[in-house]
């Protein structure tokens, strides 16, 4: 990745900071992000959808992908909105005083305490997932005196083809109301009947790592082809659209880049000629970006322990962290790039199984992965963990968190503190 490079010695360097220098001086594991690489990929989407849509665009991070108080910051400061799931990445946010109109609240069943919470922080759009979220929040606008700005959550039918886990589009997801069936319509005349609500727009979000463009292109035209059944039907004009997120990165050599405003200009096209054949407004178009801003701009640096040779079999590098910081092998198999920080120039002409430290056989970072020579004591460097890794973090085996650290322009500082025993045992009573 452009984040990534060489120094004189021979060491892996992220951000212009030497690698070796960041695991000695923070310690390992250690979650290490360059600052100019998220702000770059910020930009380049901002860019773009300033560009295709005349300025009648929002790009907001999904902060599912990688949530602290300091890429909220970074977000707000690179003009973004947010995209939260929860009391806690809202609570984050507020706390980073991210600009809470520029906020769009997610989610398939937020609580009542939820709702209250983004309607007294003033969160710019509630996207409603379904009829008994929205008949709550309706009361709850009421007791607080308050119109809720909401958008709907909608399945548009589409198959997009990535991992099980992480498809949303289809007809069987948890998520959203189905057009087919006429919940969507229903709904939206509900919308539209309550003195509470006011309805701003809809929602897709067909699925995560899509490297097509064809699925988002497809999503468009059946969004824009409800908003032209919703204006026949009822004269109700839907005036913003959000796209959702999704969009591949490059996690081992072989992906090819991904150009994202290759998808902001073809789908831009797209949802141009079929507003024209449907003959309504263009509407406000939201995207929201996740994996894509956070992904590359992290790695993650760990001490090898014990090198275990099976003979015939595979070697085991046993590292200080796994599944607690990284769970996406044993969740998806998950392909990641690796390397030896003090000889990151060096080829890989090894291949090795990379193992955590919890107690379980599935507890692995990768298989067959190559890497340089390596040895116990090495620190070594897992590429692209930016986004869903410390997100998805845990605590199994009361194994602490690590540190975030943050480099720009060759200066490192800390963002998010490593996790003390103290903290493992703090809510124990
Ligand atoms: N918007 C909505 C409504 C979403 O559900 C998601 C991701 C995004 C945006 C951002 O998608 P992105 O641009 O990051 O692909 N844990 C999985 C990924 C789950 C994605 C969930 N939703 C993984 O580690 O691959």
């Amino acid at each position: 990745s452009d984040c990534l490079g060489l120094s004189d010695a021979g060491h892996l360097t992220i951000g212009g900071a030497d690698t070796l220098m960041l695991a000695e001086k923070y310690g390992t594991p250690l979650y290490v992000m360059d600052e100019d690489n998220i702000r770059e990929n910020c930009r380049l989407y901002k860019k773009s959808i300033d560009k295709y849509y005349d300025g009648r665009g929002l790009v907001t991070y999904a902060s599912k992908a990688f949530c602290c108080k300091e890429i909220c910051r970074v977000a707000a400061d690179e003009g973004l909105g947010l995209d939260v799931v929860s009391a806690g990445e809202l609570y984050t946010a507020r706390q980073a005083d991210f600009p809470m109109e520029k906020i769009f609240f997610h989610g398939n069943n937020k609580t009542i305490e939820e709702l209250s919470m983004a309607l007294s922080y003033g969160v710019g759009r509630i996207v409603v997932d379904n009829l008994t979220e929205l008949e709550i929040l309706n009361t709850l606008a009421r007791s607080l005196n308050r119109k809720a700005n909401v958008f709907f959550r909608i399945k548009p039918g589409i198959d997009a083809h990535t991992h099980d886990f992480v498809r949303t589009g289809q007809i069987d997801s948890k998520f959203g109301l189905a057009l087919e069936t006429g919940e969507a319509l229903a709904a939206v005349k509900e919308a539209i009947s309550f003195e509470n609500i006011c309805l701003k727009g809809i929602h897709c979000h067909i699925g995560s790592q899509i490297f097509d463009i064809e699925p988002f292109e497809h999503a468009a035209q059946v969004m824009l082809g409800f908003i032209a059944q919703v204006k026949t039907e009822t004269g109700y004009e839907i005036e913003e659209l959000n796209l959702g997120g999704g969009f591949g990165i490059k996690y081992i050599t072989e992906h090819d880049p991904v150009e994202y405003d290759r998808y902001m200009q073809r789908v831009a096209v797209t949802v141009d000629d079929t507003c024209k054949e449907l003959g309504i407004r263009r509407p406000f178009i939201v995207i929201e970006p996740g994996r894509s801003i956070a992904g590359p701009a992290g790695i993650t640096l760990y001490t090898v322990g014990a090198v275990k040779e099976i003979p015939h079999v595979r070697t085991y590098v046993s590292i200080d962290g796994g599944m607690t910081d990284n769970p996406r092998y044993a969740l998806y198999h998950s392909e990641y790039e690796c390397l030896v920080a003090s000889r990151a120039g060096e080829p890989r002409e090894k291949t090795v199984t990379i193992a955590g430290k919890c107690c379980e056989s599935g507890d692995l970072i990768g298989e067959g992965m190559r890497i340089q020579e390596v040895k116990p004591g090495d620190v070594v460097a897992v590429l692209a963990t930016g986004a869903y890794n410390y997100s998805m973090s845990s605590n199994y085996n009361r194994i602490p968190k690590p540190a975030i650290v943050f480099v720009k322009g060759g200066k490192d500082r800390l963002v998010v503190k490593r996790e003390t025993l103290e903290d493992v045992i703090r809510n124990d009573l």
